[in-house]
């Protein structure tokens, strides 16, 4: 069963639940969740104050069981709408979310803990593929206002050179930009620039902006974690797209390396 790390928990009571404050106060109504609680719904607890209605995917059965047992424990099913989904989200996002008669989403949790990328025998990745669904959805429901969506993996991956040779793309849209080196213990930095990079365009397509408020890496027990936060916001231009944000605002952006003393 999956237990977060001490310095997950930080960031998800810290900085998370900050930028989760303002996004409340600003669209002036608790939030609709959707993501990856995971069985200890330590996310859920900690935002509970916050949330309105949270619809949460688990693709094993086991923990979808104790998902459910963890709310009714926590009490929070007296105050908070749930549905709980047990499928891939990613699938999920690409085949089924458009009939799903759900309001659209402020806050998506995409908490995976495995690699960032998995690249299937065609070359494409549900991964990818589920954050460009994610934003058409958005779109589709004609959704006018900000969210925020947090990203957290492993920086393990499972490609066959296409993420360096997207690192060396990047350096046409801005020469200037410093690719980390190709060596063990720089993966993070590449995921920082990989992981916006990505999104970046899968938003921009559907008329959203995408900024990234922070990014922090953490060790877990098995491997080095990084996490995200973006807030994405509706386009001002419906014609040209032009980023926010460019790939050297991100790359001049301090990733943290949070350890368990951390404290915002
Ligand atoms: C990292 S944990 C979630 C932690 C939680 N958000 C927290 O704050 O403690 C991820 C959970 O999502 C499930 N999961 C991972 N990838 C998934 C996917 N693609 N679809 C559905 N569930 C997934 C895992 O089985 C696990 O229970």
């Amino acid at each position: 069963m999956f237990i977060p790390s001490q310095e997950k928990m930080l960031i998800t009571s810290n900085d998370d639940f900050l930028l989760l404050k303002e996004l409340r106060n600003e669209l002036d109504r608790n939030l609709v969740y959707m993501g990856l609680p995971g069985p200890l719904i330590n996310d859920l607890l900690t935002w509970s104050e916050v949330l309105s209605d949270c619809i949460c995917f688990e693709k094993n059965e086991k923990e979808k069981d104790q998902i459910i047992r963890s709310l009714y424990i926590s009490e929070l099913t007296k105050r908070l709408r749930f549905k709980v989904i047990c499928a891939d989200v990613e699938e999920y996002l690409i085949n089924r979310m458009q009939y799903y008669d759900t309001p659209t989403f402020d806050l998506v949790n995409l908490d995976y803990f495995g690699p960032p990328i998995v690249l299937t025998k065609d070359g494409s990745s549900n991964r990818v593929s589920s954050w460009e669904k994610l934003f058409t959805f958005q779109t589709e429901r004609k959704r006018s206002e900000p969210f925020v969506l947090f990203i957290t993996t492993s920086v393990r991956n499972k490609d066959e050179g296409e993420i360096d040779k997207m690192l060396e793309d990047m350096k046409h849209e801005a020469p200037d930009i410093l690719i980390p080196h190709n060596a063990p213990g720089y993966e993070h930095l590449k995921m920082k620039l990989l992981i916006p990079y990505l999104l970046r365009s899968a938003a921009s397509r559907e008329k959203w902006d995408l900024e990234l408020k922070y990014c922090h890496t953490y060790l877990s027990k098995t491997s080095r974690m990084v996490h995200f936060a973006f807030r994405a916001e509706p386009s001002q231009s419906r014609l040209v797209t032009r980023h926010k944000q460019s790939l050297i605002d991100i790359s001049n952006l301090d990733m943290l390396d949070i350890t368990s003393n951390y404290s915002d």
